[in-house]
């Protein structure tokens, strides 16, 4: 077995806490939703009952109205904030009160095609409650953030976007009050360097809008009504349309025909509302500000994500592809999170330029998808080829390579286990 192989299989046995994995040590204790779902389809390769344990372990911090939230606070650690006693969520095991991508979809069909392709007889009635978690977050999502059916779901707070800290959201996030009664103790600071990591500024219109929600009781239409920050987004949407698409064809094996077809109409009118955010003249789509009206301009790698979930036309696919081409031109990890001519690109701060391994695991299925294997393969090259040289980084700086933020990161471990191809 290579060694880096099997680095990846410990970095994944390090972080764990008991059938979840954390992100990193200390910087990110608990467990993350879309983390923890890229982490499961690593365990697949070799692990497949502790690959459908970690979707089981995420599913615990489920709430009756069927959102899963973005951390799980399964058990206390005073390296991080904001913990529980900021987010005042009511749900036992402790939860924050927001969601994140909904890879959770796609996890569960990937850990059960590889239970049934490894002979495992239990792999559908291990499966089906987590089919069923799927099918009310799905549902979730559609209800709560996007209550007028346009098809795009919508974000009330930039973490729930897993870019966390991308300039997609700066002109919006400008509008958030720095107001907050919740003393602000950065924690993250202490464990990486703070020219990587959001501004104090920052910090406070985060911790305004957890504020809010959580005066609001967390409860959805009551949200809706009073966020101060409101995006329809493409690449949340992306996620959810191939996540429903991989929930759709479990439905279909597992005879709940009537919910497959509710699931597929769900994904028909995201799939149309996607396509419709294509702006020929930037060649890539965009997010709605749903408060201020406006596309969303800043150039991030989320205008690409619809590739994930989008047979298009080669036409649309062609100029997605040169944009693409232009963004990773000169760079030494593909792909940046921001073209680096954008004023606002830094080569290091997360999510304002840097290369991260799980996008580009959804960016080459994306042009796998679209009959572009090509750029798909150099991609998949250049993301081994950079773990290989720089280390299980939580991120790349795109210009050198270097590995930024939190170290021995287990998406990154896991989506060397999938991009590498080497099986144990
Ligand atoms: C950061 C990232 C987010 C991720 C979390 C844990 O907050 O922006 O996407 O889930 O770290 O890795």
């Amino acid at each position: 077995m290579p060694d880096l192989y099997q680095k990846a299989r410990d970095i994944l046995i390090a972080n764990d806490r008991g059938g979840y994995t954390v992100p990193t040590d200390r910087l990110y204790p608990f467990q993350w939703n879309w983390d923890s779902a890229f982490v499961a389809m690593g365990f697949a390769a070799y692990d497949i009952p502790r690959a459908y344990q970690e979707l089981e372990r995420l599913v615990e911090g489920q709430w009756s109205d069927g959102m899963i939230p973005h951390i799980i606070f399964h058990a206390p650690s005073d390296t991080y904030f904001p913990g529980p006693s900021v987010w005042r969520t009511a749900h036992t095991v402790p939860t924050s009160g927001i969601s994140q991508p909904p890879v959770f979809g796609m996890a569960v069909k990937h850990v059960h095609d590889a239970a049934i392709a490894a002979g495992k007889p239990d792999a559908s009635a291990r499966t089906l409650p987590l089919y069923e978690a799927a099918l009310k977050w799905h549902r979730w999502w559609y209800a709560a953030r996007d209550p007028e059916g346009t098809g795009l779901v919508a974000l009330l707070h930039p973490w729930e976007s897993g870019s966390d800290n991308s300039p997609a959201w700066d002109l919006a996030m400008a509008r958030v009050p720095t107001t907050t009664d919740t003393v602000i103790v950065r924690k993250d600071l202490g464990h990486v360097d703070a020219a990587m990591r959001p501004r104090d500024e920052d910090y406070k219109r985060f911790i305004h809008l957890v504020d809010t929600y959580a005066a609001f009781g967390w409860d959805p239409a009551r949200q809706w009504r009073g966020a101060p920050f409101k995006i329809a987004e493409v690449q949340t949407t992306a996620i959810l349309v191939k996540s429903g698409e991989e929930i759709e064809k479990l439905a279909r094996l597992l005879g709940r025909h009537e919910e497959a077809d509710e699931i597929a109409a769900m994904n028909a009118l995201s799939r149309k509302a996607l396509l419709a955010q294509w702006r020929p003249a930037l060649r890539r789509f965009v997010s709605r500000d749903l408060i201020s009206g406006e596309d969303i301009h800043a150039p991030t790698q989320a205008g690409f994500i619809p590739l994930l979930a989008l047979d298009l036309e080669p036409a649309i696919r062609d100029a997605a592809c040169e944009e693409m081409k232009l963004w990773s031109n000169g760079m030494i990890v593909a792909f940046p999170s921001t073209p680096k001519d954008y004023a606002g690109f830094e080569a290091k701060r997360y999510w304002r330029g840097p290369s991260w391994a799980i996008i580009n695991w959804l960016l080459i299925d994306g042009l796998n998808r679209n009959d572009r294997s090509d750029m798909a393969e150099d991609l998949r090259r250049s993301t081994v080829r950079a773990i290989e040289t720089n280390g299980f980084a939580e991120y790349f700086d795109p210009l050198t390579g270097e590995g930024c933020g939190g170290l021995d990161f287990s998406w990154t471990a896991a989506a060397y286990i999938e991009l590498s191809g080497k099986v144990a």
